[in-house]
């Protein structure tokens, strides 16, 4: 496995597979792998002859000073299983690297898809992303790059710019791997004392009780939004950001229960914040 951290070569070695007419395949993280980061290389190992995974803390998508000093960092257990997956090259770059300070910096945002859900509770958070995410495809010259379902309205997000500005690959959306008890894999999870990440399960039982009330027939939104706000509030370690019922394309809310749903949540449990969704089809 190749690790990089200068950009002159990793230009050069993208340069060399490129003429031997290699596809190449990028999962853009932020390290601290889990199970989940892995259906991510194992889906691009499966489509692509190159993969590619960046690790990089992206200081301009963290809105909150303290989330970005807290983010979990596990460079040495990260290149052990990305050598055990058969990842090709690791991108590992320094702050200065991805944002040198004689550039002057630019904004993009795609604001109806912004307006609600992460955009709405952690203002700056997507503009920081899709500036790390353009400039890391511009570096990595992806056919296809992947990304967790778990973070929707990031796959969203960066969907709609690879669409508008078009950039010549295509953006492939991975199922949200889960723990036993169904709470989402996230790099966040490791910081849940024993007494938290049992609160946090209230998450995946929300989601159940969301799809048998909507097969019980509730048809009232208000109501059933209220239902899994009132379930979840049981943990008295849990502090509901949103509950939020979207559309799954444009992302706005909706108003009546009908058609397929987003429903999206982030929770704090504890300092830590947690998201998760899922789209539900209403029985007409
Ligand atoms: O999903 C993440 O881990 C990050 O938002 C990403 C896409 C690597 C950009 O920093």
């Amino acid at each position: 496995m190749i690790v990089i951290s200068d950009i002159l070569e990793l230009k050069k070695q993208i340069g060399e597979w490129k003429r031997e007419g290699l596809s190449i395949g990028f999962c853009p993280t932020m390290g601290s792998l889990h199970a989940g980061h892995m259906d991510l290389v194992e889906t691009s190992k499966n489509e692509t002859d190159k993969t590619i995974m960046s690790i990089f803390v992206n200081p301009t998508q963290f809105n909150d000073p303290k989330d970005f000093a807290q983010y979990p960092i596990k460079t040495d257990d990260d290149l052990r299983l990305c050598e055990e997956k058969g990842v090709d090259l690791v991108f590992l770059p320094e702050v200065k690297t991805m944002y040198p300070e004689t550039k002057t910096p630019i904004s993009l945002s795609i604001p109806e898809l912004q307006k609600h859900l992460c955009g709405r509770t952690r203002p700056g958070h997507f503009e920081g992303v899709l500036q790390i995410v353009s400039k890391l495809f511009h570096l990595t010259e992806p056919n296809k790059t992947f990304f967790g379902l778990k973070d929707y309205q990031q796959y969203r997000v960066i969907s709609a710019m690879v669409e508008n500005l078009n950039f010549p690959l295509e953006v492939i959306g991975v199922p949200t791997r889960r723990e036993k008890d169904g709470l989402a894999m996230s790099s966040r999870n490791v910081r849940l004392s024993e007494k938290d990440r049992e609160t946090a399960s209230l998450i995946p039982r929300m989601f159940a009780l969301a799809k048998k009330t909507i097969l019980g027939g509730e048809k009232d939104i208000r109501l059933w939004k209220e239902i899994l706000r009132d379930f979840l509030l049981t943990g008295s370690s849990l502090r509901i950001d949103y509950l939020e019922v979207v559309d799954p394309i444009h992302l706005q809310p909706k108003e009546r229960l009908e058609g397929e749903v987003l429903l999206a949540i982030a929770v704090f449990v504890g300092e830590v914040r947690l998201i998760d969704n899922q789209i539900i089809t209403i029985p007409s």
